[in-house]
């Protein structure tokens, strides 16, 4: 029985060799890929990518497509096109240098490329592979990269706690959806209070009725998306824990206290 399987995949494989040989379309393509987007300054970005290796791309005709989109608060805009085309013979380019007008703003930089073996009349495209950045401060010291949502507890006590999603007003990411949940009791608060200063824009989500001295572990989501693309959800888990309750000792206090009474206790026995 085996060895018949085994014969019926010899011949299967065999077989497929064949038509593939008789078809011509064995050949292998693979894109070529940006291996960094580099903030030079202020105003300055350079992508940098890379061909694949001839082992694995026999494609002769290269051709690449960079968009910058550009956000700066509200303002956006989009610089037109750079396009290349390469051949074999002259994969040269591996770097592109652009300066903007705008300083310390951000850029979703957009590489596509088409990669064809022409007499067979084979391609590989791979559109829009993205990425978000940002130029470097105005002083040009630091280049942080663009800013991140920052997930956090505030207004902890004994049987309440505030979960916040600090959101950067800069940061051209539009909201889908969050949502916070505890993980202990499966208490979901779905109605959040939304606030804004100059910095961010804070969503706040409410937890009562909770255990003192407790520790929650709380699964908070939230998704996002640029331009209308796919949207992506990032989780947080985060471990709060309720204070005490004020008018009850709690344990944790009482142990100390019993402590500090026995340390007063010995050195005064031993006076
Ligand atoms: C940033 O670097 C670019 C590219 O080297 C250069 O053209 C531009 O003048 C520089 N800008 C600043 C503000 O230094
Ligand atoms: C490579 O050669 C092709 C065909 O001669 C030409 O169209 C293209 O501009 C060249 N690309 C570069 C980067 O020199
Ligand atoms: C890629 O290049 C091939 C050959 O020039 C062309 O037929 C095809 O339409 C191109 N594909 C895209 C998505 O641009
Ligand atoms: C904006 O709000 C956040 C969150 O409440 C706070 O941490 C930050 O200090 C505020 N910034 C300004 C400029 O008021």
């Amino acid at each position: 029985m085996d060895s018949y399987v085994y014969l019926l995949y010899i011949f299967i494989l065999s077989h497929s060799i064949v038509t593939f040989c008789h078809c011509q379309i064995f050949v292998f393509i693979t894109e070529p890929r940006v291996t960094s987007i580099v903030p030079l300054n202020s105003t300055a970005l350079t992508v940098n990518w890379e061909f694949a290796s001839q082992a694995y791309d026999q494609s002769d005709l290269i051709r690449i497509y960079i968009v910058f989109y550009e956000f700066y608060y509200t303002y956006n805009r989009v610089y037109a096109s750079t396009n290349y085309t390469f051949t074999t013979a002259n994969k040269t380019i591996t770097s592109l240098t652009k300066n903007f007008e705008l300083v310390n703003a951000y850029y979703y930089v957009c590489f596509s490329s088409n990669s064809t073996v022409t007499n067979v009349s084979q391609y590989l495209s791979i559109i829009n592979s993205c990425t978000l950045t940002r130029t470097c401060s105005r002083s040009g010291n630091s280049c942080p990269g663009p800013s991140v949502v920052t997930v956090l507890a505030t207004n902890i006590t004994s049987n309440s706690f505030t979960i916040l999603f600090l959101w950067p007003n800069d940061l051209p990411y539009t909201w889908n959806s969050s949502a916070v949940k505890l993980t202990n009791n499966s208490q979901t608060v779905s109605a959040y209070l939304s606030s804004q200063n100059n910095t961010y824009t804070t969503r706040s989500y409410q937890f009562t009725g909770l255990k003192s001295q407790t520790s929650y572990t709380v699964n908070a989501s939230f998704s996002y998306a640029i331009l209308g693309g796919t949207p992506t959800t990032n989780i947080t888990i985060l471990t709060v824990k309720t204070s005490c309750s004020s008018k009850l000792l709690c344990a944790d206090d009482l142990l100390f206290l019993l402590s500090c009474s026995m340390i007063l206790f010995f050195t005064n026995a031993l006076k």
